[in-house]
């Protein structure tokens, strides 16, 4: 059997409706259509959901708001879910775990990935681990709904699993923008982790890594979104200071369209910096950067190259963004696969080409 095929037995095995409540939430990303989805109101539409591609929400804010009142709240963040089909499975696939390998999930969710993985690889080999007490729980029946019981541990992934370690894999399911040590230090040499890696800027990008001598390397595999990691979510910081003006003559397309590799660089050459660029219903682009107490924002007219910039707090993050791109540009715009990402036990770093060579020296 080859490996799709031992994917798809594995999923028959772990039918993805096993793992959905009768009341979830379709869509999670903020910003993004979200519906609510009832499976005694309208069995046709939770089926439909059930057997899309998009991720299911099935907690919101922590658990502090009951997803099953359906609560009317438009800010209420989504902060576990049922991740999308093609994204899992993709994942999956990069993991490339085979019979015999020991398994580190971070972020179990509702147990739906670490199912899979115990079908392919046998229960005892998975050990997942999930932050949210309730969560767990119903993972756990969830799991048992298929026959299956992994490992499910109620802890803080970013402390792995010391007492199941070394691993083969670390599969992390929740985004990270610092990668924990740890999850290096308990890979077997040769070990792989793949993860959704969410530097700050525009969406995330699935990184795999190998683990050689203590230190982790690897490449990006595409875009991915995922919900961050409890204790790495920015903290609330209000923004203050004297604003300064100033105009910039950047290209917003660089913005609108939001070329991975640019993102890269910026996330390379600024970290932990977030930023979004999002167009308004007036035709304007805005660009807003943020870093702690600092913070910026550009307003891009329509036709009109130049922007409106005002820059707040101790760092000119406009002119360090800008600085960012032109150096993307001087390097002829590398696309995502020219780029990198390496943990070692004193940091990580975003390369380009080699990891002899940081983006940021
Ligand atoms: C996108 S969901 C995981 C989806 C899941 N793999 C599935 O198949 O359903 C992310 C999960 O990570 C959990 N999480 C957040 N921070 C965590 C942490 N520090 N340690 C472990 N789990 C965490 C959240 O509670 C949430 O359930």
């Amino acid at each position: 059997m080859n490996v799709a095929e031992a994917w798809a037995e594995a999923a028959r095995a772990v039918p993805r409706e096993r793992f959905v409540p009768a009341v979830a939430l379709l869509g999670v990303l903020p910003g993004s259509p979200t519906s609510w989805i009832d499976r005694d109101l309208d069995p046709e539409g939770w089926w439909r959901a059930v057997r899309s591609n998009a991720a299911i929400a099935v907690q919101l804010d922590d658990g502090v708001l009951d997803i099953e009142d359906k609560p009317a709240a438009p800010f209420a963040v989504a902060t576990s879910s049922c991740s999308a089909p093609s994204l899992v499975f993709s994942m999956l696939d990069l993991l490339s775990a085979d019979k015999g390998d020991v398994v580190l999930e971070i972020g179990t969710g509702t147990g739906w990935t670490a199912g899979l993985l115990a079908a392919r690889l046998g229960p005892d080999n998975v050990v997942s681990v999930e932050i949210d007490p309730a969560v767990a729980a119903r993972a756990r029946s969830n799991l048992r709904s298929v026959g299956l019981a992994p490992s499910v541990i109620v802890g803080d992934g970013a402390l792995g699993h010391p007492e199941r370690a070394p691993y083969d894999r670390v599969h992390v399911t929740c985004g990270v923008t610092r990668i924990p040590y740890e999850w290096v230090r308990q890979s077997k040499p040769g070990g792989v982790i793949v993860l959704p890696w969410m530097p700050g800027w525009q969406t995330g990008h699935v990184a795999r890594l190998t683990v050689v001598d203590g230190v982790a390397t690897g490449r990006f595999h595409g875009p991915s979104g995922f919900m961050l990691m409890r204790a790495q979510r920015p903290p609330e910081v209000p923004i203050t200071g004297e604003p300064r003006e100033s105009v910039s003559t950047l290209d917003p397309h660089d913005f609108a369209s939001a070329p991975e590799g640019l993102a890269l660089t910026i996330a390379g050459l600024l970290p932990d910096v977030r930023g979004r660029a999002a167009a308004h219903s007036d035709g304007t682009l805005h660009v807003a950067v943020r870093h702690g107490d600092s913070h910026a924002l550009a307003v891009f007219p329509p036709d009109a190259p130049e922007a409106d910039v005002t820059q707040r707090g101790p760092r000119d993050l406009w002119d360090e963004l800008e600085d960012a791109v032109h150096r993307w540009n001087a390097w002829n715009r590398p696309g995502p696969d020219r780029f990198g990402l390496t943990v070692t036990p004193d940091g990580q770093y975003v390369w380009l080409d080699s990891p002899d060579t940081p983006v940021r020296t």
